[in-house]
């Protein structure tokens, strides 16, 4: 499998190139940016330790033939922020040109957008060019993986016991976690009020908590890890069943726009979205949120 990633050099783009590299089901990798000083560091290094890696730096003729092109570009990252749509403004001109070359090198792969905003950038993909909606789709899992840790943490579940906890919505502020949905070793968890309180306190702390840290560094490793999860369960069992950013056109009672969704996707995209049976509390934070992302990027589209 090819796959190409657009701001291979930055710290998302370099962390996920390793961990495929571990993949021996992904024997292509081409990486592209613009800092290519920063590139060829990283190349050096991962020829090292991979040498029998089919590992390049490439420019955008390069995407032809990628099965799947993750973009993780975008603008230096800032602590300073309450939003990561701060974002989208200086984002919008690169996804300009993302789209045009991949339209023009690869217009049938799988496009995984990373960088933020990423709901509203996916939906700038669908919009400003003729992708298919189920080429497209948004990295979110890290909300539902920050979901798990504060469950674990307030709840004191042991690492053993299997906890599914997604989050949908808006990968932002106004994320919904699916109290509703959430199951310890497949059985539905019960939690009194004050729990769920206290667990969402957790999860909502934990973007400004790591901004406090005054670090310009995103989430490197839980980015790569999930992506790597993800790709490792395609080239295996062929489909994978995640949360995703994927356009929706009537599911939950939302028309035209992406958002996080319960997804499966495989090598060629997302190949269904699933409607759950949501809390009424849960559905109607999930329509605010949708609105919140329309509002975001209605200014950029034509
Ligand atoms: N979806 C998620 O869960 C998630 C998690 C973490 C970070 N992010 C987002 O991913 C993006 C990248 O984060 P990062 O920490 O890797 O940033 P970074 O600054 O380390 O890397 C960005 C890279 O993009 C490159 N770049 C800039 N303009 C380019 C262009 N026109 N063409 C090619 N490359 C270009 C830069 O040179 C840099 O290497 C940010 O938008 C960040 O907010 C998303």
């Amino acid at each position: 499998m090819k796959i190409s990633i657009i701001g291979g050099a930055g710290t998302l783009g370099a962390a996920i190139a390793f961990r495929l590299c571990q993949n021996d089901q992904v024997d292509e990798l081409c990486l592209i940016d613009v800092n290519e000083s920063l590139l060829m560091n990283h190349l050096m290094d991962l020829k090292t330790a991979y040498p029998a890696k089919t590992i390049y730096k490439g420019n955008f003729q390069d995407l032809t033939g990628s099965q799947l092109i993750l973009i993780t570009a975008g603008v230096p990252n800032r602590n300073d922020i309450e939003s990561r749509n701060i974002f989208l403004r200086g984002n919008i001109p690169m996804f300009q040109s993302f789209g045009t070359h991949i339209k023009k090198y690869a217009s049938d792969a799988f496009i995984i957008t990373v960088s933020n905003p990423v709901d509203a950038l996916n939906y700038y993909l669908y919009r400003n060019f003729d992708f298919k909606k189920g080429q497209l789709l948004g990295y979110t899992v890290n909300d539902s993986l920050r979901f798990e840790q504060a469950i674990r943490s307030v709840m004191e579940i042991s690492e053993d016991a299997h906890l599914f906890s997604p989050v949908i919505g808006e990968h932002g502020s106004t994320q919904v976690p699916l109290f509703s949905q959430t199951r310890l070793n497949g059985n539905p968890l019960a939690l009194k009020a004050e729990d769920e309180v206290a667990i969402k306190e957790k999860l909502n702390r934990w973007f400004i908590e790591f901004n406090r840290l005054n670090i310009n560094r995103t989430t490197g490793w839980a980015t790569a890890a999930g992506i790597g999860r993800l790709i490792d369960g395609i080239v295996t069992n062929g489909e994978v069943d995640t949360i995703g950013s994927a356009i929706v056109e009537g599911e939950y009672g939302i028309v035209d726009i992406s958002i996080g969704v319960p997804v499966t996707v495989s090598k060629v995209g997302v190949i269904s979205i699933h409607e759950w049976q949501l809390a009424k509390a849960e559905l109607a934070d999930y329509q605010h949120s949708a609105e919140t992302i329309k509002q975001l990027i209605k200014p950029f589209i034509r």
